[in-house]
C-alpha cells in the first residue's frame, strides 16, 4: 500500500486505505471538528478517542502522558495503533507518542489543517517543546500511512488557510516555477487547492527522500523562516506562523523575485512587510537556534523555482534586515 494518499472524500472510505489490527487510539483537539475523528474510530471495531486542548502549548510533556497513559490503561499493546486527526499540533504529538510507547507503535496520521497536509504530515518529524524550545524533544518516525483528504479543509477558517497557502508559496519560490505561474494564475484558491497540496506534498516527499535525516536539503523549507521565526516571536501573537513566513521570504530573495512574490502574496492577503523594527528583529534572529558562531545558515531565491544555501554572518544579516 502506498505511503501517502490523496484523495478527495478519503475520510469516507478509509477501511479500503488502511486495515490496522488490534486497538485504535484517535488522538484529536478540541478545535477539530468532532466529526474527523468521529468518522475516523467508526471504521474500527475497538477505537477510543483523546481529545487534547488545541493550541501549540498542548505539544508538551504534560499531553505526552496523559496518551501514554490512556494507552497502558487501556492495555494497549505493540501490535496496536495510534491514529492523529487533525493539524501539525496533534500530528507531531500524537507521532512521539507512537514513536515511544512500548519502544514504537504503528502510526497513522490524517492531517486536517493545509499547513499540515502539505508540510507536518509528511517527512517523519515528530516533536514536543520543552521549557520554551520549539520541537526540542522528538524523534524520526515515519507514519505508516498518511492520509490526505482535501475536503476536510473546507471548515477551517480563512486565517488558517491563508497561513498554509504561505507555506505553499514558499515551496513554489524554491521549487516549482510551474506552481509559482499556477498560484499567479488562480483567482480562487480553495478552488484549486487539491492541486496545490499535490504538487506541495510531492516536493516535499522529494526532499525527504533526498535528505531523510536533515543533514542539508531539507533546510530548503525553512525558506523564509530565519527572518519569520523572529517575526513570528516579535509579534507576540499578532502574526500567525505562515503570515511570519510570508514576510520572512521577501528579505531573501533577488528583486525580480520580489516583483512577483509580493503581489502573489497581496492576492492571498498575506502581509509581505511588517513595522517591527530591525534592532528588534535582530535581537530574535541572534537568538535563533539556527544560529553558530560564524552565523546563520539561510536559503536565497535568486530566480523562482530555484534556490541557494547561503551561510550569512551576523553583520550580512543586519545589512539585510536593516536595508528593507
Ligand atoms: N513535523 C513537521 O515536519 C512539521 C512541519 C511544519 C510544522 N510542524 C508543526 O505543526 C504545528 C502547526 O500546525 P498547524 O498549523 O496545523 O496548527 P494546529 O495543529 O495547531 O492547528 C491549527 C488550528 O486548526 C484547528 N483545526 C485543525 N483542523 C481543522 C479543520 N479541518 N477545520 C477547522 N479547524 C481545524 C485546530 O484545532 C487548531 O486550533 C506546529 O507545532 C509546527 O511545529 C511540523
Ligand atoms: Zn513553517
Amino acid at each position: 500500500m502506498k505511503e501517502t494518499v490523496i484523495e478527495r472524500g478519503a475520510i469516507e472510505r478509509l477501511d479500503s486505505l488502511m486495515k490496522p489490527s488490534g486497538k485504535v487510539l484517535v488522538v484529536t483537539d478540541d478545535g477539530v471538528p468532532v466529526d474527523y475523528p468521529s468518522k475516523v474510530a467508526s471504521y474500527f471495531s475497538e477505537a477510543f478517542i483523546l481529545t487534547i486542548p488545541q493550541g501549540e502549548s498542548s505539544k508538551s510533556f504534560q499531553s505526552l502522558e496523559s496518551i501514554i497513559s490512556f494507552l497502558a490503561g487501556h492495555s494497549f499493546s505493540r501490535h496496536d495503533c495510534l491514529i492523529a486527526v487533525g493539524g501539525g499540533m496533534v500530528g507531531d504529538l500524537g507521532g512521539f507518542a507512537a514513536s515511544c510507547y512500548m519502544r514504537g507503535i504503528d502510526f497513522y496520521n490524517i492531517p486536517t489543517t493545509l499547513l499540515s497536509q502539505i508540510d507536518a504530515s509528511v517527512g517523519g518529524k515528530t516533536a514536543i517543546n520543552f521549557d520554551c524550545i520549539k520541537n526540542v524533544v522528538g524523534s524520526f518516525y515515519p507514519a505508516k500511512k498518511v492520509i490526505i483528504d482535501p475536503s476536510v479543509l473546507s471548515t477551517l477558517d480563512d486565517r488558517q488557510f491563508r497561513s498554509g497557502l504561505a507555506e505553499a508559496v514558499k515551496m513554489a519560490c524554491t521549487s516549482s516555477s510551474s506552481l509559482f505561474s499556477f498560484l499567479e494564475d488562480c483567482t480562487d484558491a480553495r478552488g484549486i487547492i487539491d492541486r496545490v497540496v499535490r504538487e506541495c506534498v510531492a516536493i516535499k516527499e522529494d526532499v525527504v527522500r533526498r535528505d531523510p535525516q536533515e543533514g542539508g536539503l531539507r533546510k530548503v523549507l525553512n525558506f523564509g523562516h530565519t527572518v519569520g521565526h523572529a517575526i513570528e516571536s516579535a509579534s507576540s501573537g499578532k502574526l500567525s506562523h505562515g503570515e511570519s513566513v510570508a514576510i520572512g521570504m521577501t528579505y531573501f530573495c533577488s528583486p525580480r523575485v520580489l516583483a512577483r512574490l509580493k503581489p502573489l502574496l497581496e492576492k492571498f492577503s498575506l502581509p509581505a512587510s511588517t513595522d517591527i523594527t530591525p534592532d528588534v528583529l535582530i535581537s530574535y534572529i541572534r537568538h535563533d537556534k539556527k544560529a553558530s558562531g560564524s552565523g546563520i545558515s539561510t536559503v536565497y531565491v535568486d530566480s523562482v523555482g530555484s534556490f541557494e544555501f547561503r551561510t550569512l554572518t551576523f553583520d550580512e544579516i543586519e545589512k539585510i534586515v536593516y536595508g528593507k
